[in-house]
């Protein structure tokens, strides 16, 4: 009876395929397993070299995804794609040891933990052979706020080496974000049932062949995955990340008209041949024109990353868009505040109530007309 599956997400990681099923077969004897590598279409070909093992192995099998990335996604689905009542993820470079598998499976098989993992931070472990004290550093800072918004206590939620009962997994499955390379952190936020963890130190080896996909996005995503689980219910993500990108824009538009008037930037064709109200105005022009295109370039890079429009002619056209979706915003924005103001409300509270009403209206119009999907 199959007793064990480990889940292995990967991403050009051909060369590492072959050593890895050899390792797990050595640590696994006397265990019934199997090996499911989710490869998410890797350009080296990482998906044909476990299928070609897998011809000769039946232990070993391949889930292809085309068009999609993510650690923790490929994570979730492999895990649903086995009739094994345990499951284990684990990376695929080698900076895992499959040695702990089987006391991990002690542990959870008979219902003594609900889940098994190792940590890099936990006592007796190390991070030595990994070489990268930048990194420790950094997984070191990840962990505290991980555990500080969500409450886990554990020495490395961030760890992507751990192993559950299938049944628990699958119960929560559709809550899991599957954002990012936050798997373990994510199945302990969102699983209401308090869990029992065993922690097992692990040493923490350098990556055997191939890079690290560790990368800026994945950090970014890291960020707004904790922002959504701490406010997210009450403003939502992408329309606090809207409204970040619009209060940075403020920034810039200051920035610019400062240094028109400082004659940095264009003061003598600004302010050569015009009144000093006029050369204000068109000062001032610019660098709202200015403003708008940071705000869209950053909400391309950022609020909509999951729908990034790419290409001269998309970009352009969404610039041009996003530039008619403002100008009504400002209209609304303008407009809310002068009608407060006539029915008694405060100055200030007038203009902060059209800065809202004003980024609402920017916000739905473009969520819909420039970065939506018809
Ligand atoms: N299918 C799929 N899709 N697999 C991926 C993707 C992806 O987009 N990105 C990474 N992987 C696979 C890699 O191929 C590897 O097998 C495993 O996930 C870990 O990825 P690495 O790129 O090696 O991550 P790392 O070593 O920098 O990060 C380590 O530390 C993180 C916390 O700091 C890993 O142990 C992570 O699991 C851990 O979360
Ligand atoms: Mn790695």
């Amino acid at each position: 009876m199959l007793q064990l599956a480990v889940i292995l997400p990967t991403y050009n990681e051909r060369g590492n395929i072959a050593l890895m099923v050899e390792r797990l077969d050595k640590a696994l004897t006397g265990l019934n397993w199997e090996a499911i590598f989710v490869d998410d279409n890797s350009p080296d070909g990482t998906a044909d070299e476990a299928r070609r093992i897998g011809r000769d192995d039946p232990r070993v099998r391949v889930i292809e995804r085309i068009g999609r990335r993510g650690l923790a996604s490929a994570a979730i689905e492999g895990m649903c794609a086995t009739a094994a009542p345990v499951v284990s993820v684990m990376d695929a470079d080698h900076q895992h040891d499959p040695v702990l598998l089987p006391k991990m499976y002690e542990a959870v098989v008979g219902g003594e933990y609900d889940v098994a993992y190792a940590s890099r931070f936990a006592e007796g472990a190390s991070t030595e052979a990994w070489g990268r004290p930048d990194r420790v550093k950094a997984s070191g800072l990840a962990n505290r706020i991980a555990r500080r918004v969500t409450g886990v206590e554990l020495s490395d939620p961030m760890s992507g080496f751990f192993m559950l009962r299938a049944d628990i997994l699958r119960a929560d499955a559709h809550r899991l974000s599957g954002v990012g390379f936050k798997i373990l952190l994510d199945i302990l936020a969102t699983v209401d049932a308090p869990l029992r963890v065993k922690e097992f130190p692990m040493n923490f080896a350098a990556r055997a062949t191939g890079e690290s996909k560790l990368d800026r996005t994945v950090v970014f995503e890291f960020l707004v995955g904790l922002y959504d689980k701490w406010l997210g219910r009450i403003i939502p993500t992408r329309f606090a990340l809207f409204g970040t990108v619009g209060a940075m824009g403020v920034a810039v538009q200051f920035g610019v008209l400062w240094l028109v008037r400082s004659g940095l930037l264009g003061a003598p064709f600004v302010y050569g041949q015009w009144s000093s109200n006029t050369a204000f105005n068109i000062a001032n022009t610019i660098a709202a024109v200015v403003a708008m295109s940071f705000n869209f370039v950053l909400n391309n890079e950022l609020t909509y990353q999951d729908k990034r429009l790419r290409g001269v002619l998309p970009l352009l056209r969404g610039w041009a868009k996003f530039a008619a979706t403002c100008s009504l915003g400002l209209l609304t924005n303008v407009g809310a505040a002068a009608v407060l103001r006539t029915m008694g409300f405060h100055d200030a509270i007038s203009v902060i109530i059209g800065i809202v009403l004003g980024s609402v209206w920017n916000f739905a119009l473009s969520s819909k007309f420039v970065w939506g999907k018809y």
